[in-house]
């Protein structure tokens, strides 16, 4: 949900259908609704719905098409552009669409992004602050999450790392897994990632990242001895994205990546039909082979 132009649709195309964000400008206005069937997970469907933002179309959602359209909600992500000059209208239908929810999926969980942030001259963390008390007033007793985003770089991975999160089921068995097998290989850290939207599905709670990576807009402030960049997942999906791309460009296909460094070794590779995993090994005396047959020993297990 959103108002149109703020970039629902591009945002959409860059993490599902793998388009590079420099054609995003080529998109049209979306009309009424498109929907997509997404196969995230084995047999978990992700059913997107982009609801196209005109004022005809958004008076519909909420009149007409009301029961239709908040039904069975899992998630709500209404995208608010930074640059809106139109913020008082955004917000009014912002608020009748949380009263749709509240009235047909009570339960649902409701995202808010303020997209665009790139075009946002310095400094961008009081802007972004500012932005969210408005949001948050806006939403009165609603529990509501709140990520700055932009196409142009890895914040959209972030916040959309964190929507699907919430929507998979077993989300907390995958990272236990994940952990066992991390020890298995005296990895640092292990990470899944979806196929198809690289994003990040689970990671392994290590001994050096004690709380989940993906804990709502908080970056880990917990003393980590190996300095792990707190923004890692979302800057891998979206290099890994992009080297796909390239890849596609020449007609190739991305399957696996080794990479190692002074300080340590990287391993990303195939791990079931719908996921990658990448294992993070700073022991320098495991080798580079062991990770990769741990890899295809644990693959019977993850399918
Ligand atoms: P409707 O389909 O009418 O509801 O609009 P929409 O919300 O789907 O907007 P759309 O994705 O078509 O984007 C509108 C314009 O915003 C396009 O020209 C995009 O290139 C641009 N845009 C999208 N995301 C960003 C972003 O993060 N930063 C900047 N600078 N521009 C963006």
């Amino acid at each position: 949900m959103g108002a149109s132009g703020s970039g629902k649709t591009s945002m959409r195309s860059l993490i599902f259908s793998n388009n590079p964000a420099s054609l995003a400008s080529r998109l049209g206005a979306t009309i009424d609704v498109e929907q997509n069937h997404v196969r995230f997970l084995g047999d978990l469907i992700l059913n997107l719905w982009d609801c196209g933002g005109q004022d005809s179309f958004m008076d519909s959602y909420l009149s007409t098409q009301r029961a239709t359209i908040f039904q069975q909600v899992g998630v709500m992500i209404y995208v608010f552009d930074i640059e809106t000059r139109e913020m008082n209208k955004d917000l009014e239908y912002y608020r009748d669409c949380l009263d749709g929810l509240r009235q047909f999926s009570p339960d649902a969980s409701v995202f808010l992004l303020v997209h665009k942030m790139d075009l946002v001259r310095e400094p961008k963390v009081a802007t972004f602050d500012k932005k969210k008390k408005e949001l948050q007033e806006a939403s009165g007793d609603a529990t509501i999450s709140v990520f700055g985003t932009s196409i142009y770089d890895e914040s959209l991975y972030r916040a959309w790392s964190n929507i699907v999160h919430t929507l998979i089921p077993n989300a907390t068995i995958l990272s236990r897994h994940l952990t066992t097998f991390a020890e298995a290989c005296s990895a640092t850290e292990v990470i899944l990632f979806e196929r198809t939207t690289f994003l990040v599905i689970a990671t392994s709670s290590s001994s050096s990242t004690t709380s989940m990576p993906l804990s709502l807009g908080t970056d880990e402030p917990e003393v980590d001895p190996h300095q792990l960049d707190p923004i890692r997942y979302e800057r891998t999906s979206e290099l890994i994205k992009a080297f796909k791309h390239s890849c596609s460009r020449v007609r190739e296909e991305f399957h696996s990546l080794e990479m190692e460094l002074y300080d340590f070794t990287a391993v990303l590779d195939e791990m079931t039909r719908n996921t990658y995993v990448m294992v993070i090994v700073h022991d320098p005396t495991i080798e580079t082979a062991a990770v990769k047959l741990n890899i295809r020993l644990a693959r019977r297990k993850f399918e």
